[in-house]
């Protein structure tokens, strides 16, 4: 039934779902026992009762606030329990004498690995998020591992593509158009709108294998990169908070989910290319702002530093083999074969994945550094008498127009290798022509479509799941290359039902990820950030290292 043989990492997985498995039903038992007897209480002694319930009776509330901003695979210690009031410490209570080593044994994760009552009730909504996130991972495990779901060829037909998209588009427009409001440039409901429209066309592209789409989809990827590069430094440029715990928060968003699918599914991590490529221009634009701060300030230093980004992914990236020299150490982390392609060269597929948009980011910091400049001429055209503004508007357009027809003839419709080779330094005519088309008067600043917003904050799980559970790679570092069937011989009826299925799980995803990481990854705390990052390395290394042990020891031989 298994296509590849199981590993360590993946029985280090499964028995740490068990673990939690059980803990969870504990800790749920133990909720239950607890309200029953709370309601005994009440009815016998309604002093009492409130009494009980002052003192952190009421523990979901309590431990729903308290898991918002602690630690430690869900610390958030000392909560009050069970009615016996415990004594109240200040929150995260340990400075640099008090020892981190006596703070991790008094954390949340140690006190449930030693199954104390009192802390598997307070964390009973972390482990019950584990325990469906863990669900969520056998369940693409099941689909993309197993023989036990069928599979079936993909088939492209331009016709249903299209029509496809025009009716979500429609559906979207008739059920989900809303005013953001101010009718501001590139606004967040604006940008998500973008993001899940161009997510629709790239992941129909991936399901119906529509090649003659190519150039379009790698202009989309460009754009998520440049949003990359313009929202990061929109935020960091305008509130200058380079708090870590939010910069931790933010890479806990990039790699969670696609670092246990590594481990469930034996992948690569460069296999989902999107997430090593969002992190590490993630990391670029915010090395460029806080590395001397004050500097942000001045307009010309703010440039230079802008300028010497452009220098440094020149020496870099530019010079391949600067770029090999350096990524070649890493190669356990963005290596890549393909196999049903192999290749000698591990470093290609991150080369050519980076190098397509390694310059577009920073032509986002650029486009966030005008965005007030930007922002004042549209009003100043706003405000114009109706002829001028009329034409003024108009000559735009048709300037937009012109460009875009020469940049489709000219470069759009080259062959692909042609088209690559120039991606990165044109990737940006076509992102600008769509801002100022989609921005040109207040109107169509204000409104957008929701149900593309909604699909915009998914795209990461999406993109993640869809080759797992709505196609299929079959073996490890695969690609996908056929579709998930639970219909055989239906093929329009299974992508409605595999669809459905996709983006529903994908979406627990996105929630249980944000859940995981605000009791993982505390916002403003750095001390217990060190803390829990310590304690997550060790515990995940200590039960892997056992479970390899058991292995080499064992059954070895069997399973590699
Ligand atoms: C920074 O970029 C990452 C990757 O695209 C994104 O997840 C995050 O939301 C961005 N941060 C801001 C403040 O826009």
């Amino acid at each position: 039934m298994l296509t590849a043989p199981i590993s360590a990492g993946q029985v280090s997985f499964f028995v740490a779902f068990i673990w939690s498995f059980f803990a969870w039903i504990y800790a749920e038992v133990l909720h239950r026992q607890k309200s029953t007897r709370n309601t005994h209480d009440s009815d016998d002694d309604p002093e009492a009762a409130k009494l009980l319930h002052a003192n952190g009776g009421g523990s979901a509330a309590a431990v729903a606030k308290e898991g918002k901003d602690s630690g430690g695979g869900g610390a958030g210690e000392h909560a009050a329990t069970g009615g016996k009031p415990e004594p109240v410490y200040p929150p995260h209570s340990f400075g640099p004498h008090s020892g981190i080593l006596e703070s991790m044994a008094n954390s949340g994760l140690v006190a449930c690995l030693q199954l104390k009552p009192s802390a598997l009730l307070q964390h009973r909504h972390v482990l019950r998020s584990t325990v469906e996130f863990g669900l969520l991972m056998l369940w693409y495990f099941i689909a993309d591992r197993t023989t036990i779901i069928g599979e079936g060829p993909k088939d492209y037909s331009r016709d249903l593509f299209l029509f496809l998209f025009v009716i979500l588009t429609c559906v979207a427009a008739g059920s989900s158009l809303q005013a953001f409001k101010m009718p501001l440039l590139l606004n967040r409901p604006q940008t998500e709108e973008w993001k899940g429209w161009m997510q629709v066309l790239f992941l129909l592209y991936h399901y119906f294998e529509a090649k003659e789409a190519y150039s379009a989809i790698r202009i989309f990827i460009a754009a998520y990169v440049w949003m990359t590069g313009f929202g990061n430094f929109s935020y960091y440029y305008k509130t200058g908070d380079f708090c870590i715990g939010r910069f931790a928060q933010m890479l806990w968003r990039l790699n969670f989910l696609v670092f246990f699918c590594c481990v469930v599914l034996r992948n690569s991590y460069m296999l989902y290319y999107i997430c090593p490529m969002h992190t590490i221009y993630t990391v670029f634009v915010y090395v460029a702002l806080a590395v001397a701060p004050q500097l942000n300030q001045n307009n010309i230093a703010l440039l230079v530093k802008i300028f010497l980004c452009f220098v440094f992914i020149f020496i870099t990236w530019d010079l391949q083999r600067v770029f090999y020299a350096i990524w070649t150490p890493f190669l356990w982390l963005v290596g890549y074969n393909d196999p049903r392609k192999p290749t000698e060269d591990l470093l290609h597929e991150w080369y050519f994945r980076s190098s397509l948009d390694r310059y577009i980011w920073i032509y986002g910091m650029l486009c966030a550094y005008m965005h007030p400049w930007a922002a004042s001429v549209l009003k100043a055209i706003d405000e114009m008498p109706a002829i001028k503004r009329f034409t003024v508007r108009s000559v735009i357009l048709s300037a937009c127009g012109v460009i875009g027809w020469y940049y489709y003839i000219h470069i759009y419709c080259l062959e692909k290798y042609d088209y690559n080779a120039i991606h990165p330094y044109t990737s940006w005519i076509p992102i600008t022509l769509w801002i100022v088309v989609r921005n040109i008067t207040p109107t169509l600043r204000i409104y957008n479509l929701r149900l593309y917003g909604w699909l915009g904050c998914i795209t990461l799980e999406t993109y993640i799941s869809q080759f797992h559970v709505w196609m299929k790679t079959d073996i490890p570092d695969g690609q996908p290359k056929s579709l998930l069937v639970l219909l055989p011989g239906y093929p329009l009826l299974n992508f409605a039902l595999v669809t459905g299925l996709y983006v529903l799980v994908s979406h627990r995803l996105f929630d249980l990820t944000n859940a995981l990481k605000n009791s993982a990854v505390p916002h403003s705390n750095n001390s217990l950030l060190l803390r829990n990052v310590i304690m997550m390395a060790v515990t995940g290394a200590a039960l892997y290292g056992m479970v390899a042990v058991m292995y080499n020891l064992g059954m070895g031989g069997a399973l590699t």
